[in-house]
């Protein structure tokens, strides 16, 4: 029997390196494409080459990705700058990497006769949504120019869906987190952040009053939603990826535990973040199983 091909740009990141695990497990040859920008290669070094190839490319420049896509079954584009701050500094490079990065891949893609094609979009289109918890169906605000090309992304996946009639999925993710969560940069999300503080024994720092709200969601959780929807048929479709429930910046502090350091507000962030996820649950028969206590825990067990 032929073994599934999945490619994963972006692999070598957090939720790619962890959605290989998943793809290994369940029996696909995965082949991730990664510049490594924030991606480790340690992220996979527990993989054998037998079953994850990995290959350092650049989407936004390689002119040449059509050759790792023969005989592809299913891509998962993942690659993209995601921080907010660093996206108003430089928006042409997050334009670069995000957006023509993205007709990079779909272009390859198109070439090939694959299953599904999943797209990772982010909730940050949301803005500051007017409904909690938040529909696919909510106003499309952007309010930066990481929400902005993240955005331009899921339109252009849209696009060839219906142009090429590929097999194209969105996912607007919300705040996930779990093992090999990027803590180095000086604007990873606030999981990591604490996270990171714990480990150096700092106090965790706390943007605003802590009252603000977000929408968890673990990285197993997410992979779990990614096999159900390849298995399926759907296509040319939107979903809300989260937890579907919120908890207080403050309430994550508790769980983490130790001292607290409040700082100040950042621009562009909603006061709440949740997602209505009933689309997603309804059509592909899934729901969240890992309650955010557990996996704070487990994180820290890491
Ligand atoms: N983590 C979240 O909560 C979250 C929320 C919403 C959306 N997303 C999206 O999910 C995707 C994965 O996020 P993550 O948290 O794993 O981030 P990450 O930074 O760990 O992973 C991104 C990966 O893409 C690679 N990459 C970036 N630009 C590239 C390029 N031009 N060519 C090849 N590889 C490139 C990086 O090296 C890295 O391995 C991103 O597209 C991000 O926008 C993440």
């Amino acid at each position: 029997m032929k073994l599934s091909k999945s490619i994963i740009t972006g692999g070598a990141g957090f939720i790619g390196s962890n959605l290989t695990d998943h793809l290994v497990r369940i029996g696909h040859k995965v082949i991730i494409l990664d510049n490594f920008v924030s991606g480790k290669k340690s992220n996979l070094s527990h993989h054998k080459r037998k079953n994850v190839k990995i290959f350092k490319t650049d989407i936004s420049k390689s002119k040449n990705l059509d050759r790792y896509f023969k005989g592809a079954d299913y891509v998962f584009h993942l690659a993209g700058l995601a921080e907010i701050i660093p996206s108003i500094k430089n928006p042409k490079k997050y334009f670069v990497n995000n957006v023509l990065g993205t007709v990079n891949v779909l272009e390859a893609a198109k070439k090939v006769k694959i299953k599904k094609f999943i797209y990772a979009a982010s909730s940050s289109c949301y803005g500051t949504p007017k409904k909690i918890p938040t529909s696919e169906k909510e106003k499309i605000d952007l309010k930066h120019p990481y929400a902005l090309t993240k955005f331009m992304g899921e339109e252009l996946v849209m696009k060839y869906a219906s142009l090429f009639r590929m097999p194209n999925i969105s996912f607007r993710f919300f705040n996930v987190y779990g093992p090999r969560l990027n803590t180095s940069g000086q604007y990873s999300a606030v999981m990591g952040n604490f996270l990171s503080q714990t480990k150096n024994k700092k106090p965790l720092t706390i943007v605003g009053n802590g009252k603000q709200t977000r929408d968890f969601i673990h990285v197993d959780d997410l992979a779990n939603a990614f096999i159900k929807v390849i298995k399926s048929k759907l296509i040319k479709k939107i979903y809300n990826l989260g937890s579907g429930k919120r908890t207080s910046i403050n309430t994550i502090a508790k769980i983490f535990g130790g001292k607290r350091k409040f700082i100040p507000l950042r621009p562009g962030e909603p006061k709440n973040s949740l997602a209505n996820i009933s689309k997603l649950k309804k059509d592909i028969n899934w729901k969240p199983k890992i309650s955010i206590e557990k996996g704070i825990k487990k994180l820290l067990q890491n």
